[in-house]
């Protein structure tokens, strides 16, 4: 099973429809004319878009921000620079961040799930979708329409969540949990991720940490790395980082995440675009991910 997960393409349009730049819009376009044009480089998306295919995985993980502003035009921007890769929606699983649900309205008028609703099983989170026998991914949307980039898991989204990982028979050996945003960070992006984390991150750890092994699949935070948090020992932290980031300090080279799953084991690669080529960078193997026992699930 190979998976590719990508991550925070943040499609950006410029607007001066004043109608528009009313509200929180208009911070986000403040913040788009200062350096958001200069951060992303739209231009390199055919490019990725090339390569992801190339892989020919069976099965493209997004984990949100696909636009900056959620506006309808960058939601249909983002959805045709896509369209060589959602050919078939049983084969895509597409999640919001928090930029996809900028506004009040875009999340009131369903902006996200209109152009990109087709990329999930169900209709509102959690999900949990199986991607062959023993492999399943459980979605989780922690996005809200507030001023800060903080996030929420929903207590009716955290109580259903634990809810379908207890109820399905047989739970799938190899789980993928996918969230924009991370429950933990390496040291050097923790403090970046402090200031716009999941404010209920800890209760979420603390159940994570009774679901045995599994992948955490997110975004947000525009870095790649596979990571141990010693907060959830047997996750595995995947983050893909932003394909279409200008990285003028070399630390943090765009890209996506290349996921290898077999039997027990799981191999991660960063495809990293140097500014000249891509590169391949290994980023952890780890043969026995899935071979404990999941952990003793119960209910509290
Ligand atoms: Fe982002
Ligand atoms: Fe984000």
């Amino acid at each position: 099973m190979k998976i590719v997960h990508l991550s925070d393409i943040h499609i950006w349009r410029y607007s001066i429809n004043p109608v528009k730049l009313w509200g929180k819009r208009a911070v986000g376009m403040a913040e788009l004319f200062t350096g958001r044009a200069k951060k992303f480089r739209l231009e390199r998306m055919e490019d990725v878009v090339e390569r992801v295919k190339s892989i020919n995985a069976d099965h493209l993980l997004i984990t949100g921000d696909l636009t900056t502003t959620a506006m309808r035009r960058e939601f249909e921007q983002a959805r045709e620079a896509l369209g060589p890769l959602l050919g078939d929606p049983d084969r895509v699983s597409i999640l919001p961040g928090n930029h996809d649900r900028y506004t009040s309205r875009s999340v009131r008028t369903r902006a996200f799930e209109r152009v990109f609703g087709a990329f999930s099983p169900g209709d509102s989170f959690p999900w949990l979708r199986h991607l062959d026998e023993r492999t399943a991914i459980l979605a989780l949307d922690a996005t809200r329409a507030h001023l800060s980039a903080t996030g929420r898991l929903p207590d009716d989204q955290f109580h259903q969540a634990r809810e379908l990982l207890l109820t399905t028979d047989p739970r799938p050996k190899r789980l993928i949990v996918a969230c924009h945003y991370p429950v933990a960070a390496p040291e050097a992006y923790q403090s970046e991720l402090r200031k716009k984390r999941m404010v209920n991150a800890a209760d979420v750890a603390r159940w994570l940490r009774r679901v045995g092994p599994h992948l955490y699949c997110s975004g947000h935070v525009h870095a790649a790395w596979a990571h141990r948090p010693h907060e959830v020992p047997e996750q595995l932290s995947l983050n893909a980082g932003a394909p279409l980031l200008r990285d003028p300090t070399g630390r943090r080279p765009p890209g996506f995440l290349e996921i290898d799953l077999t039997e027990q084991s799981v191999t991660v690669k960063h495809h990293a675009w140097t500014g000249m080529d891509w590169s391949i960078m290994p980023m952890v193997t780890d043969l026995r991910l899935f071979g404990s026992e999941a952990g003793s699930l119960v209910r509290d």
